[in-house]
């Protein structure tokens, strides 16, 4: 949802932004541009497209001077030109603007603008920012930022230059991301980690309407009203190579591959003999545990996903009622929220819009919140009572995988912590069911193995225009999964549907064109009567490829291509039956020639409402 990069120090800027740009290319990639202070003047190239091609096209490298901000866009306000691209300016060029966010009064200050004569060149919300700084500047920036932000609207994180203040970077967030990276004699603005990781690991996270004043030597924080604010300086425990693709062709590929050892690091020091160690994390007390009547869980895309899976968990080990939300209708009904009710938040980023607002929505009602986050220090971190990161590492890719996985283990531990402590699973019980999750990282390396045999599949079917994806109890949404997948990085239309759900609707769609992807492992609970929904496809002629547990001999004479998967606990059977999607997706948008990295219309980070 846009990127942001800002620099001041003693290097050229330019190398450095795009250098940053690239990194958070993830989070937006319609457009992209870089202004810096050279010569006492501000210079501004930017252009439409990805940053390579911007780069080989105008040369943004070549920009000189050492201070800089820069953008790449994923359009709200206005479409994708080089005249919408940002940085913005003022009229005279001596203020530079980049934004993420959404300004929700621009037109009526760009009315009020317009009619005191300031001359807007672009469609964006973002301008009136930049001309509304420029109404106020009376000799002193960092002043007339906090007036400009006083009559906005909206949401924010922005990054300003000024050549009338040539020495400073000033940096102002409201409820889009933004953290100021402290290096040596340099200092950075970033909308996310990995666009500084390679330059430094201690950072400052702008809370909401907080300002930043950034020299090369020094970060001043204020408030909206111009009080100065201490703020902690955090390390960050990422590293750049994690940042990197590694040899990979795209960061979905990798980040797939990543997963047995992003699994093996989630699980890392929450077990300790045979007994899961959530206790210091989790911070509640056996009585408050026991006292939980009901969780509702918000999240949006596969982060709901998750959430689903984790339904199935808690009510089934840990007897906890569960319902799963979309963070986006949560508080648009009037949520009842009793003191018996948790609210689980799932994100990746931290940072999605909606599921902020759920959260928000939740404490108002005093609920008690625990969110699963993987990055750290973001916006839902921060405002939840307790937080359980998945240690995924940076997840680039827009398509969303390891993450997902590590949610799940996040979800899988909490639920036999939840369950023990209440009473329902015993100290064996918790001893096998930590023999499970500790198969797991193998057993998907053995799936990965596999990548020639799935890619033959992907051959056989990229060239579809439909697929339908069928799951039953616990690996239903999985089948949500795996259609969200395959529609985001291949855009082929492609539904999730409960297995059962099937026949009274979207049977009507099959035929021999449609590819009916089957979650059909084999367990005491579902298989049979997922059997019986395979052979309803087959006698109206569609396609089945079927993910099925490996020496399942009974299957193969119902179903047309068959997906393997090593056996675990039903509970764990979603952590495997995921992993040969994710591939059939990635290889399915590679051979279609799509760019799973950066699938079109989308963003990694959905910082809007
Ligand atoms: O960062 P979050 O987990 O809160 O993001 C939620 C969704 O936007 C995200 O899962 C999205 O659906 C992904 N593109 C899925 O691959």
């Amino acid at each position: 949802m846009c990127g942001i990069v800002g620099y001041i120090g003693e290097k050229k800027a330019a190398p450095i932004l795009i250098k940053g740009l690239k990194k958070l290319e993830y989070r937006g990639y319609d457009s992209a541009g870089i202004a810096t202070i050279d010569n006492g003047k501000i210079a501004i190239k930017k252009d439409i497209g990805k940053i390579d091609d911007i780069e080989k096209n105008i040369g943004l490298k070549s920009l000189d001077g050492c201070v800089g901000i820069s953008h790449c866009r994923w359009a709200t306000h206005g479409k994708v030109s080089r005249e919408n691209a940002h940085p913005h300016c003022n009229f005279e060029k001596n203020i530079s603007i980049v934004h993420n966010g959404i300004i929700e009064n621009y037109t009526e200050l760009k009315n009020k603008l317009e009619s005191k004569g300031f001359k807007f060149c672009s469609e964006t919300d973002t301008e009136v920012i930049v001309h509304l700084v420029d109404s106020y500047y009376e000799g002193d920036i960092k002043e007339a930022v906090i007036k400009a932000l006083k009559e906005i609207d909206g949401s924010y994180a922005l990054g300003l230059i000024s050549s009338k203040d040539p020495d400073k970077l000033i940096a102002a967030r409201k409820e889009s991301p933004l953290i100021i990276g402290i290096g040596e004699k340099e200092n950075f603005i970033a909308s996310d980690v990995p666009a500084i990781l390679n330059k430094t690991n201690k950072v400052i996270y702008l809370d909401n309407e907080e300002i930043a004043l950034i020299t090369k030597d020094k970060v001043d924080v204020f408030d909206i009203n111009g009080s100065k604010i201490k703020k902690k300086v955090h390390k960050i425990e990422w590293d750049a190579e994690q940042a990197e693709k590694g040899g990979y062709e795209h960061f979905m590929l990798k980040e797939i591959f990543e997963q047995p050892k992003v699994i093996s690091e989630t699980v890392e020091g929450r077990i300790s003999n045979d007994e899961i160690t959530l206790k210091k994390e989790i911070g509640l007390t056996k009585e408050e545990i026991k006292k939980i009547r009901r969780i509702i869980v918000v999240a949006c895309g596969t982060s709901w996903h998750a959430g689903i899976v984790g339904e199935f968990m808690l009510e089934e080990l840990a007897k906890i009622p569960v319902e799963v939300e979309y963070a986006s209708e949560f508080r648009y009904r009037d949520p009842i929220i009793d003191d018996g009710t948790m609210v689980i938040a799932i994100s990746q980023s931290g940072e999605t819009a909606d599921t902020l607002a759920a959260i928000r929505e939740a404490r108002k009602k005093k609920a008690k919140i625990i969110s699963i986050v993987n990055v750290i220090g973001s916006a839902i971190a921060r405002e939840s009572d307790i937080v359980l990161y998945t240690k995924a590492g940076p997840e680039i890719g827009v398509a969303s995988t390891k993450a997902f996985t590590s949610q799940l283990i996040v979800l899988y531990l909490l639920t036999v912590y939840f369950g023990s402590i209440r009473g329902f699973i015993d100290k064996q019980q918790v001893k096998n069911r930590i023999r499970d999750l500790r198969m797991l990282p193998l057993q998907i390396q053995s799936i990965l193995d596999e990548k020639n045999y799935i890619k033959l599949h992907a051959k056989q079917f990229y060239h579809k225009k439909n697929a339908l994806y069928l799951g039953r109890g616990i690996n239903y949404p999985i089948a949500l999964e795996g259609a969200l997948k395959l529609k985001e990085v291949s855009y082929i239309h492609a539904e999730g549907y409960p297995a059962a759900e099937m026949k009274h609707g979207p049977i009507a769609l099959i035929d021999k064109e449609m590819p009916i992807v089957v979650v059909a492992t084999k367990d005491n609970r579902t298989y049979k009567k997922v059997l019986s929904n395979i052979q309803e496809v087959k006698a109206r002629g569609g396609i089945v490829i079927a993910i099925v547990t490996k020496g399942d001999k009974e299957i193969g004479k119902f179903v047309d291509h068959n997906l393997y998967v090593p056996k675990n606990s039903y509970i764990l059977t979603p952590l495997l039956a995921v992993i040969p999607l994710q591939m059939f997706a990635y290889y399915i948008a590679v051979m279609r020639g799509n760019d799973p990295d950066y699938p079109k219309n989308l963003a990694k980070s959905v910082c809007v409402e």
